[in-house]
């Protein structure tokens, strides 16, 4: 076994959270082995992703407008070995090469995480190689410095994506403190409930980005959602529901001419939701960069809106590339090499449990 501390070169990184199956290699670059150890990690140079292959459940979820835990984790079982032969395959590498093992423990559906923390413990106890477990919201914060390894600290995180809406403060690197997260729903299940009503597809967001293209996000006048005591949680739930009235009571339909406008101006909401919130965060930690990531950080008019803001208060703001975004075992190994170059404190490998709730 690679002894604590030594430098794993290679790195085979595992995401099952939710209902993407994900597997990427990875390998620190020179001068990131350089500082394994007790430097800090925010010196590492970004790892490089050799392949990072993502297979996505969608057609399966799609007939329930959203994701059937049971269905996920069967559709993992089936397709994992698969994902993970295709990652080494792409990375030319065999499981030989592999010095450290990366794994998503939680959030997320329960037998889905599972199937990946079984999969990478099997793994790394066979090849009695050192194993590391992350957690996927700060996993998804990583894939922003994965590209920009240089983002100045403190940081300011937004995480959208289908089941999170939080804030973090990020003071240095590997801390992530909360400063709000949503109450009821977050925005990209927002997004893809209200898809669903509509018998638009899934998941929602990107069909709603797509069909409210060129409509005019003016048109259909929602109230920003705010929770009563102003502070930084958020709250969709109530936009969801007024959307949702007000599709029923207008007759709104899938062939409407009104559409386009009508998912403009929800997108538009959402994202001003969103980007409102940064902006009070920010007055508030003072940050010298700002991060937005997560499924929903695909979406072009947030990445507008807060790049705008960004502009306006003359911060430095990252969004990862669309790939990145979404769940993705890259954020996964990247993660996980900085936490092994900070000196792991994970416990005996095969210890490691998942936790389905943040
Ligand atoms: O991060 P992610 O892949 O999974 C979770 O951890 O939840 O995010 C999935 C979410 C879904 O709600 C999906 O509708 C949303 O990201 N999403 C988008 C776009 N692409 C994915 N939302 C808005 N616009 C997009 N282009
Ligand atoms: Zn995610």
């Amino acid at each position: 076994m690679t002894a604590k501390g030594e430098s794993p070169v290679l790195v085979l990184a595992i995401e099952t959270s939710c209902d993407e199956t994900s597997a990427a290699v990875l390998r620190a670059t020179d001068a990131g082995t350089r500082t394994f150890g007790p430097c800090p990690p925010s010196l590492t140079s970004a790892p490089e992703v050799l392949s990072n292959i993502v297979l996505s459940q969608d057609e399966i979820h799609a007939p329930y407008g959203g994701v059937v835990p049971e269905l996920a984790s069967r559709q993992h079982i089936k397709t994992i070995t698969a994902v993970v032969g295709e990652a080494l395959e792409r990375a030319g590498v065999g499981l030989g090469a592999v010095d450290l093992y990366a794994v998503t423990r939680g959030p997320g559906l329960i037998g889905s995480l599972l199937v990946g923390l079984s999969f990478a413990k099997g793994l790394a106890y066979y090849h009695v190689k050192p194993l590391v477990g992350v957690d996927h919201l700060e996993a998804h914060l990583e894939a922003c410095f994965l590209e920009n390894p240089g983002i100045a600290y403190p940081a300011l995180g937004l995480l959208v994506s289908g089941g999170h809406t939080a804030l973090y403060a990020m003071e240095e690197p590997l801390t992530y403190r909360l400063l709000g997260r949503t109450r009821d729903d977050a925005a990209g299940e927002a997004l893809d409930k209200i898809a669903k009503f509509l018998g638009l597809g899934y998941p929602g967001g990107p069909v709603i980005e797509r069909l409210g293209k060129g409509g005019d996000p003016r048109a259909f006048p929602f109230a920003v959602p705010r929770t009563k005591d102003r502070s930084l949680d958020f709250s969709f739930s109530g936009l969801k529901t007024a959307a949702l009235k007000h599709i029923r009571e207008s007759g709104l339909a899938k062939d409407d001419p009104r559409l386009a406008d009508f998912l403009a101006s929800f997108e538009e909401i959402v994202a001003r939701a969103l980007v409102d919130h940064a902006r009070a965060a920010a007055e508030q930690v003072q940050p010298r960069s700002l991060v937005l990531c997560g499924g929903v950080a695909r979406n072009s008019r947030l990445r507008t809106r807060f790049q705008g803001y960004a502009r306006e208060a003359g911060l430095d703001a990252y969004v990862p590339s669309p790939k990145l975004c979404t769940d993705n075992a890259a954020m996964v190994g990247a993660l996980a090499i900085k936490r092994y170059a900070a000196g792991p404190s994970e416990g005996p490998d095969l210890d490691l449990d998942a936790y389905p709730r943040a």
